[in-house]
This record gives C-alpha cells, sequence and structure tokens, in this order.
C-alpha cells in the first residue's frame, strides 16, 4: 500500500510545494485548507496530471476545535491510516503590544500550537508504527522579532512541543521533528513591500529567500530517515550568521 500523509494548509506555499514533493515521490496526501477552493481545486489538479497519486481536500479551518473531529471522522469514514502527518498550517497576528487582543492572542495559540497538539492525540492511534510527525517552526521562534509577540512565541513554543514530545511518542514508535524555515517565498512573503524584502534579502548571507520546494525536500527526508528525532532542522540561508 502507498505511503499516505496529511498535511494541514496544503494547498499553497510551503504546504503546496510539500504536496508536489510527496506526490511525485509517490505518497498519497489528505490536504486541508480553509478557504480558497478555487486554488486548492487548482493545485489538487495539477498534481494528479503530474502524479500517480491520490490526493485528496479536507476543508478544516485549525482555529476551529471541531476540524479536529472532522479530521479523524474523514480518516475513519474512508479507512484511512497514515505513515506521516505534518503540520504546517499557521498563523500570525501582527497588532502592537499596546493594540493586541486577547482574542486574537487566543487565536494564534490555538492554530499553532493547541489544534495541532489535539489533533495529534485524537490521530495518535492511526498513526502506524514507524512513522513521523513534522511541526513547522519558524526562524522567529529562534531570533524574536518585533512584528508578531504571539507568533513569534507560539513558534517557540512549537521548537520545545518537538523535543518535548520524543518522550511521549517513543512508546508508538513514532518520530517528531520540525522544520524552521526562515523566509520562503510564499504569498505570506510576497505581499511585503518590495522595501522590506530588500531589507531582508541583505540580512540573509545566501541573499535571498528559499523557493518553497527547497524547503519541501526537507520533510521528505524528515519522513524517509527513520533517524531524525526531536531535531528542529533551521533553513535560513545563513541568516544567523549575516
Ligand atoms: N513563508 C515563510 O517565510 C515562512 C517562514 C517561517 C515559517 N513559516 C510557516 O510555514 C507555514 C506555511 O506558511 P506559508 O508561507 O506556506 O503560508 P501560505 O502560503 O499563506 O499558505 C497557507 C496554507 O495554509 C492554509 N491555511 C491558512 N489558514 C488556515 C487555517 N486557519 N486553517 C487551515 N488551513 C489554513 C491555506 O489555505 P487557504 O488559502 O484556503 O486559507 C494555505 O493552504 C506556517 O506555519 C508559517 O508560520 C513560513
Amino acid at each position: 500500500m502507498k505511503k499516505r500523509v496529511i498535511i494541514t494548509g496544503g494547498t499553497k506555499g510551503i504546504g503546496k510545494a510539500i504536496a508536489f514533493t510527496l506526490g511525485e515521490a509517490g505518497y498519497d496526501l489528505l490536504l486541508t485548507y480553509t478557504s480558497d477552493d478555487e486554488a486548492a481545486i487548482e493545485m489538487c489538479n495539477a498534481l494528479r496530471s503530474q502524479s500517480t497519486c491520490d490526493v485528496r481536500l479536507l476543508k478544516a479551518d485549525i482555529t476551529n476545535w471541531a476540524s479536529i473531529n472532522q479530521v479523524h471522522d474523514y480518516l475513519i469514514d474512508n479507512e484511512w491510516t497514515l505513515d506521516a502527518l505534518i503540520f504546517n498550517a499557521g498563523l500570525t497576528y501582527r497588532d502592537s503590544f499596546e493594540e493586541m487582543h486577547p482574542e486574537e492572542w487566543e487565536k494564534v495559540f490555538l492554530g499553532n500550537i493547541h489544534f495541532p497538539v489535539f489533533l495529534l492525540q485524537r490521530l495518535i492511534n492511526l498513526i502506524h508504527r514507524g512513522g513521523s510527525v513534522i511541526f513547522t517552526g519558524s526562524l522567529m521562534g529562534i531570533h524574536p522579532h518585533s512584528v508578531s509577540l504571539a507568533y513569534g512565541v507560539t513558534k517557540s513554543t512549537v521548537h520545545a512541543l518537538v523535543k518535548n514530545l520524543v518522550k511521549f511518542l517513543s512508546p508508538y514508535e513514532i518520530r517528531v521533528n520540525g522544520v524552521a524555515p526562515g523566509f520562503v517565498d510564499t504569498e505570506w512573503q510576497k505581499k511585503k513591500p518590495a522595501e522590506i524584502r530588500y531589507s531582508i534579502e541583505n540580512k540573509i548571507a545566501l541573499q535571498r529567500f528559499c523557493r518553497p520546494e527547497e524547503i519541501a525536500g526537507i520533510y521528505k527526508m524528515l519522513i524517509e530517515n527513520n533517524y531524525f528525532n526531536g531535531e528542529i532542522i533551521v533553513a535560513d540561508g545563513g541568516y544567523s550568521y549575516k
């Protein structure tokens, strides 16, 4: 049987690149997303046309607790078990410290931390022994920045979560790792004004943003290399050295 993987936020950006990398390598995929049906259907059709993978879509918002049962029930109804679970979808909230609202703060924590933890808890018995869980952290969880307090704190929590989960998942023989991307050229980054992008490029030793497919290869390696466990793979083009 082909290997099966869930990618949250799998229809755009990094998630889409992971879907293409894994789909072309023969994995079957369940991709979640939240709002843009057109983009989701379009990328799904494109992936189907260039691979033999079974790719499915499920609208499941990571800021809605009900999505946990929805994803679980989809897997049960379709008799799907998993070889890997990739937590990719994430959110940010950019209000200043003075203007932060508790509701938005909570929403970022729900989407970036609480949802993945409790989705993992719900799906744990559907992940095969030898399987793998991958979280998406961020360079911003390592080098604090001034744009979004909730984002930086939740992403550093993601990194801590990966380390802490190792012992909880080892009885299931499931590995857990994280990827901490620097600046990846997705819609998220493309929205930034040219002068900000220029300033970011100047802080990266490689002088450029990462291409989504470059990040995607790291997720595939973490699924396939059975000796990685509890690692956070930082891919920042040498941001730390400039
Ligand atoms: N891009 C970067 O430079 C960068 C750097 C470090 C870390 N990251 C992390 O990488 C992850 C992906 O970022 P990206 O840049 O690839 O984002 P993106 O291009 O904006 O893609 C976001 C994907 O997630 C889905 N999504 C958004 N909100 C969702 C929600 N509430 N529930 C379920 N799915 C949702 C989107 O579906 P719809 O379009 O239907 O909403 C889409 O498929 C995030 O965790 C982000 O923090 C990104």
